[in-house]
Parts: structure tokens; C-alpha cells; sequence
């Protein structure tokens, strides 16, 4: 069984549906297609698609679009049982009139979808290397100064991260020198300093020249046990040292066969997501890294990383509002030129954060002319 927290269930295909709800209201309302079963399956079927059509709009809307929304609904909600016949037999009657409101509903939702739809997104575009513990130092450099190279040929719209091993940030940052490539690292210390033996603090890595850090990535949750608790540290520090978390969330594959892939990730964002202030927020990345796709070559289809992408920005809307907008959510695991530009094109993809192909520097180059949008 589900639990309460999953996503929204999507009763039925929006684009079928709305036609299928659409034509039997036409049908019925004009009397093709007589008796009280056909208004009600009527009813239900433009109930179900207007219930869809008002989710993916809803979460794509700030406050004042939502109130519009909703305010053109009921008005169509009070003014539909004035409108039209009136001596009909009683159940004729109500059947046409919440017909009626339905459609209406289902219309402006509608509506509301295409110009979401064909509205350019305003967020970052992001392709970030997490180069996990390979390469040598002077490797990290030729490889740094390979994405320096090629990075003309992408579009500038594209932002480039760099995650290197600690022992290469100052050398790397080097390299990168006089290019729009940011650098980021892939974990900090809970704590500020201290006697923390093997540690490497926030404020360390962003006086190396770090502007992000990643955080809560599966790895460092499966190896080295790191909890929420944990993290909220972690993100503390980073924020007090003026770095970006790229925020790590993700199921394993028991947890996506099972059906809890949902739950999961919520959790993960709940847990440490939410205790951050509105500003802080402003200033952050997720990552969705499917457990089951790292390293193994096996990568989420571009409509599973769409949707559970969506699912996450409504996690983040119902906390942050408007501002879940423009936060950008990349897709991880085994993203490689040959598939970024499918998983990119899709609504809440805002860009990978890749491993493997993030060592060559012409694969990582290539993953960021996957954006087409
Ligand atoms: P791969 O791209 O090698 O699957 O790794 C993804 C990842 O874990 C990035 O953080």
C-alpha cells in the first residue's frame, strides 16, 4: 500500500483524457448521448483530468497566479447553476450543472498549461562534474584545463562545475582561473574547525576558491553513515561560509521497486531542506541521484527523472513557495552525451551533476550541449 506521502497519483494521460472529457461533455450536454450513467461517467472522467490539469499547473504557479486560478474556478463553481436549462428532472439537472463546472475548470487549466508549457524556464542551467576519488593531482589539472579549452563550444548559458578530490582545489582552481567554470568540492566538515583529525572544513575549501559543495551524496549516506542530522550540519557550514550546497537525494533500488521512491526523497528533503531560512534556500541545488543508476551504466528514463524531479520542486513549493521555481534540481547517474539531451530537455530537469563523464573533459563538454532549451 501507499503511504500518504507519496505523489499525486496521475489518474489519466492529460492530453487523452482532456479530449476523451471533452468530447463526452459535448456529447452528453447536447443530448447525443442521453441518461444520467453517461453525464456521470461525464462528470468523473472531466473531474479526474481537471484534478490533473490542476496539479501540474498549480505547482508551476507563484501565490498570485494561484489565486487567479482558483479564483476563475469558483466563479465558474457559482455562476454554472445559473446558466442554462432549468426544468430539467432533478438529477438531469444537477448532472448538467456540475458538467458544466468541470468543464469550465478543465478549460482554464487548459489554458493554463499550454502558456506554462511554452514559457522559457528562467532557471540556472547546470552541468557539475563530481570527480569522486579519481584522477591525480597534475591529472585534475589537464583534465581542468581540457574543459577550459572546449568550454567556448557550449552555449555560455550553460554553468560548468568542477568537483575535485580536496588535494586538487587549490591546483585545479588554478587552471580555471580567467573562465566562468566554478569550482566546488565534494564534502565539508560538520564543524566549523577544530580537533577534527582527516576533517576539511567549509571555510577551508571556499578559501581555496570553492563556491559549491556537495552534500549528502549517496555515497557518503551508504559508506560513511551520513545522516540528516549530520547534513543539517554540514549545511550550515557551508552556508555560513558562503558556499552553494548541491544537495543529494535519492532512492536505492529496493526502495524504487518498492514503490517508495517517493517517500525517500521527500523524506531526505524534509529532513534537511526544510530547516533552512527563505534566503538560504535561494541558494541551493538538489541533485536526484537514483541509487540504482550510479556507476551502473543504467540510467532513469527521461519521463521517471521528470517526474520524480516535479514530485521533488511540489515538495520544495509546499515549503517555499514561489521561490521552488527557481531552484534548480539536476538528474545524476550515468548521464553521458547520449542521453543528457533527452533527460535535459524535460520541464524539471535543470542539468546532471555526472560522475564517470565528467573525466573526460570532452564527454562532460559534450553533456552540456545536451540543453536545448
Ligand atoms: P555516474 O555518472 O558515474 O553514474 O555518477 C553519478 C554521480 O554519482 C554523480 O554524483
Amino acid at each position: 500500500m501507499r503511504s500518504r506521502n507519496t505523489a499525486p497519483q496521475q489518474p489519466i494521460g492529460l492530453v487523452p483524457g482532456s479530449i476523451a472529457a471533452l468530447a463526452l461533455c459535448g456529447l452528453t450536454m447536447s443530448g447525443l448521448l442521453p441518461g444520467i450513467i453517461w453525464k456521470l461517467v461525464s462528470i468523473l472522467l472531466c473531474g479526474m483530468v481537471w484534478w490533473q490539469a490542476s496539479l501540474n499547473v498549480m505547482a508551476k504557479m507563484d501565490r498570485r497566479q494561484r489565486f487567479i486560478f482558483q479564483a476563475l474556478c469558483y466563479i465558474g463553481l457559482f455562476l454554472m447553476p445559473l446558466i442554462g436549462p432549468g426544468e430539467l428532472p432533478r438529477m438531469e439537472y444537477i448532472a448538467l450543472k456540475f458538467t458544466g463546472v468541470f468543464l469550465w475548470a478543465l478549460i482554464i487549466a487548459i489554458i493554463y498549461n499550454i502558456i506554462y508549457k511554452n514559457k522559457p524556464k528562467m532557471r540556472k542551467k547546470i552541468v557539475a562534474g563530481n570527480w569522486k576519488m579519481n584522477t591525480l593531482p597534475a591529472e585534475g589539472v589537464e583534465l581542468a584545463k581540457g574543459v577550459v579549452a572546449g568550454r567556448g563550444e557550449v552555449c555560455s548559458c550553460v554553468n560548468f562545475i568542477v568537483c575535485p578530490p580536496f588535494t586538487h582545489l587549490a591546483m585545479v582552481a588554478e587552471a580555471l582561473k580567467g573562465s566562468d567554470i566554478e569550482l566546488g568540492a565534494q564534502n565539508c566538515a560538520a564543524e566549523a574547525k577544530g580537533a577534527y583529525t582527516g576533517e576539511v572544513a567549509a571555510q577551508m575549501i571556499a578559501a581555496l576558491g570553492c563556491k559549491y559543495v556537495i552534500l549528502g551524496h549517496s555515497e557518503r549516506r551508504q559508506y560513511y553513515g551520513e545522516t540528516s542530522e549530520t547534513l543539517n550540519k554540514k549545511m550550515a557550514q557551508a552556508y555560513a561560509n558562503g558556499l552553494t550546497p548541491i544537495y543529494c537525494v535519492g532512492e536505492n533500488l529496493d526502495e524504487r521497486e518498492a514503490g517508495k521512491h517517493f517517500d525517500v526523497v521527500k523524506a531526505q528533503i524534509e529532513e534537511v531542506v526544510y530547516n533552512l531560512t527563505e534566503e538560504q534556500f535561494k541558494n541551493l541545488v538538489i541533485a536526484y541521484e537514483p541509487v540504482w543508476a550510479i556507476g551502473t551504466g543504467k540510467t532513469a528514463t527521461a519521463d521517471q527523472a521528470q517526474e520524480i524531479h516535479a514530485y521533488i520542486r511540489k515538495v520544495l513549493a509546499d515549503k517555499f513557495g514561489a521561490a521552488a521555481a527557481e531552484c534548480p534540481i539536476l538528474y545524476g547517474g550515468s548521464c553521458k552525451p547520449s542521453n543528457a539531451a533527452e533527460i535535459f530537455a524535460k520541464e524539471d530537469v535543470d542539468g546532471g551533476l555526472i560522475g564517470g563523464a565528467a573525466l573526460k573533459a570532452e564527454d562532460f563538454l559534450a553533456i552540456g550541449k545536451g540543453f536545448q532549451k
